[in-house]
């Protein structure tokens, strides 16, 4: 039997390695999908060839955000009937998407033949990514945690409200808990007032010092700005659209601090060996400095 193990010896790696960022929060609303989609477009905007897996099912996703229609998805690759090339959509400033949509709950979830292709399917993607981006689901899915273990680095978005900040409590318990997940990222979103960010992070890092065995990084804040809110209602990036605005300058600094999260070296940061721990259930090297 054809093991996806197997395959590896016979795939060429892709063109480079790749950081693998998971954006997760736990509750819904918190601005995932907001904030994947800016720090898509201005990492972008900062020479990164940028990817971005849409592995949220729900209402508001990725393309709705900025104004895309997918003709295809994930799932059509699972089924063999798409490569990924055909399936992935251009966004703005040059970003990829790919629309996972209804396959995602399955690609955690694959047989072995069907892990085999999806990694294959990835591997034949002959092109340069810097940074893949996944925007998951709320919630403590089983995708929303195979998708943060693989991932190099978990940014958890937080904002000022007692569920967001148990939510992501619960989240970041159960991936040190039980995927070995050691490191997180924080970032504030929706502030309202300057020091906001900082108090949020203080907040969540004295309970996760208390109670987890993990490590905490504050990656900054975003303000809650009407203007994010206006682009959101064009479907636009508000770095796009309103790059001078507080909104468009903070995404721009994240894009900043992510470019200096580390890059994995080696085989094992290209885009087919993410692909590969996902479907395999293995963890990525959240470690990363
Ligand atoms: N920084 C912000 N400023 C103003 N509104 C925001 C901001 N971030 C998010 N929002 C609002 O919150 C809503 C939900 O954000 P979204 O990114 O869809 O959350 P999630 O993906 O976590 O469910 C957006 O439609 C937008 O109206
Ligand atoms: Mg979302």
């Amino acid at each position: 039997m054809l093991e996806a193990r197997d395959l590896r010896s016979r795939i060429e790696p892709g063109p480079g390695p790749v950081k693998v960022i998971a954006v997760t929060g736990g509750k819904g609303g918190v601005g995932k999908t907001t904030v994947t989609a800016n720090l898509a477009v201005s990492l972008a905007e900062r020479g990164r060839e940028v990817m971005v897996l849409d592995a949220d099912l729900g209402l508001a996703n990725l393309d709705v955000m900025l104004g895309l229609q997918p003709r295809y998805n994930l799932s059509h690759v699972l089924a063999g009937e798409r490569s990924l090339d055909d399936v992935l959509v251009d966004g703005p400033s040059g970003i990829k998407i790919i629309p996972a949509s209804s396959g995602v709950r399955r690609m955690v979830n694959l047989n072995t033949m069907e892990q085999a292709g999806l990694i294959r399917a990835f591997s034949d993607l002959r092109r340069n990514v810097d940074v893949l981006l996944l925007d998951t689901a709320a919630g403590i899915h089983e995708d929303v945690l195979m998708f943060a273990r693989a991932a190099h680095h978990v940014l958890v978005v937080v904002c000022d409200e007692p569920a967001s900040l148990t939510d992501a409590y619960a989240l970041i318990k159960v991936l040190s808990r039980d995927m070995g997940v050691s490191r997180f990222r924080i970032l504030a979103n929706q502030t309202r007032v300057l020091g906001e960010g900082r108090d949020l992070y203080d907040k969540l890092h004295k309970v996760c010092d208390r109670f987890l065995d993990v490590t905490l990084d504050y990656a900054g804040a975003i303000p809650q700005d009407e203007f994010v809110r206006r682009s959101i209602q064009r479907q636009k990036a508000v770095v796009e659209l309103y790059p001078g605005s507080l909104g468009g300058q903070s995404f721009k600094k994240l894009a900043a601090t992510a470019d200096s999260w580390g890059t994995p070296v080696g085989a094992s940061g290209h885009l087919e060996f993410f692909v590969e721990r996902l479907v395999l259930g293995r963890p990525g090297v959240s470690s990363l400095q």
